[in-house]
């Protein structure tokens, strides 16, 4: 079952590869630059009627509907968030008639979640899923939707299903832009970036090695800082709940600029610092918190597709380059590595961390 590998979080995550291809087969457009995406029984009026998306999911689940709703206003300009199912359906939420809610999940089976589309349909909202098992509670709850084609996930730190996650909102995204303003050529940058997806994540795990490196050198740390800005937001915030969830190393997830408010007291020789950096036109501003984290004598390892001035980080992950609204996609890849080299070093039950459950059915 675990095909030669030691457990199955590896498994998982070397199959992202072929796991991201599946997700996108015959799905993509080139003649129009957009996707098809049948399942969501939406017509281009349906979808042009569209005023505001919200994601909802559960731990990884809702970071990746953050990064999906980073992608739905980089591409389609229609407001988006993501917010934690259970907070929704314990808030009394205002259900906005003219907006599309999506539900996030891999195993399908999550209460708090399944709770929150039983809430929105119960006040008549429009809400499809995203799951990655077929005929699943919430599946058929939502009745329409995205299906992830990750395959079945069972290590409970979900590696190729988030991605897959990330690579459909990538998707609705540009289906919801084209049926608006995006240009054919906007949309065409996007479709040949996803195709180039599953050979930049193949060139991002062949560095496991030298992630594993990394992670030795830090797994004795007690407390880790994650940070991001925008789209590297939640990049860090999932990286952080990575470490945590499998390492039982304490991580925080801070906005960068957030830093210097409050958590900067905290940065010293013994609190690592690892800072996304997209090469995207916040790059300025990521090395500007790197140099704030090194000033305080805190080591960095940054997570970057760009050139950084050499000896600026401890430590530099690299992955390539693609599009830079798909840069989530690839930059949480090393973070899995770093998570599950972390772990390793220090003699975790990987698949099955204390106190957790891949799916959580109950209140
Ligand atoms: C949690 C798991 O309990 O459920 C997380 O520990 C997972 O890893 C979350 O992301 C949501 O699960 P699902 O199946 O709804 O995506």
């Amino acid at each position: 079952e675990l095909g030669g590998h030691t457990d199955f979080m590896r498994k998982e995550m070397a199959e992202q590869p072929e796991a991201i291809a599946r997700a996108l087969r015959g799905r993509l457009d080139e003649r129009f630059a957009t996707a098809h995406l049948g399942g969501l029984g939406l017509d281009p009026m349906a979808l042009r009627a569209v005023k505001r998306v919200k994601f909802l999911g559960c731990g990884s689940a809702y970071y990746a509907g953050q990064m999906g709703a980073t992608l739905v206003e980089e591409l389609a300009r229609i407001p988006a968030d993501a917010e934690p199912a259970s907070e929704f359906r314990y808030r009394n939420p205002v259900v906005d008639p003219d907006a599309l809610y999506v539900a996030v999940s891999q195993s399908g089976e999550t209460l708090d979640t399944l709770a929150a589309v039983q809430e929105l349909r119960r006040k008549g909202g429009r809400v499809i899923g995203a799951v990655n098992v077929v005929g699943s509670a919430i599946a058929r709850e939502c009745g329409s939707g995205l299906f992830l084609h990750a395959g079945p996930e069972v290590s409970v730190a979900s590696t190729k299903a988030l991605t897959n996650m990330t690579v459909s909102f990538a998707m609705l995204a540009l289906l919801l832009g084209r049926v608006r303003d995006l240009s054919a050529s906007a949309g065409q940058r996007i479709v040949t970036g996803l195709r180039a997806l599953p050979g930049h994540v193949e060139r991002v795990l062949a560095d496991d090695a030298d992630i594993a490196r990394i992670a030795k050198r830090f797994a004795h740390a007690e407390h880790m800082f994650f940070l991001g800005r925008v789209r590297g937001w939640p990049v860090a915030r999932e990286g952080a709940q990575k470490l945590k969830e499998i390492s039982y190393v304490h991580a925080e997830a801070y906005q960068s600029a957030e830093l210097k408010h409050g958590p900067l007291a905290l940065v010293d020789a013994n609190m690592p610092s690892v800072v996304i950096v997209p090469a995207d036109d916040l790059l300025a501003k990521n090395l500007a918190t790197i140099e704030q984290v090194k000033a305080r004598g805190g080591p960095v390892i940054a997570i970057t597709n760009a050139e950084l001035p050499s000896g600026l980080a401890d430590e530099v992950i690299r992955v390539p380059r693609g599009e830079p609204e798909l840069d989530p996609i690839l930059l949480t890849i090393p973070l899995q590595l770093l998570a599950y080299h972390t772990a390793s070093a220090l003699g975790r039950d990987i698949d099955k961390p204390r106190n957790l459950a891949k799916s959580v059915t109950v209140e």
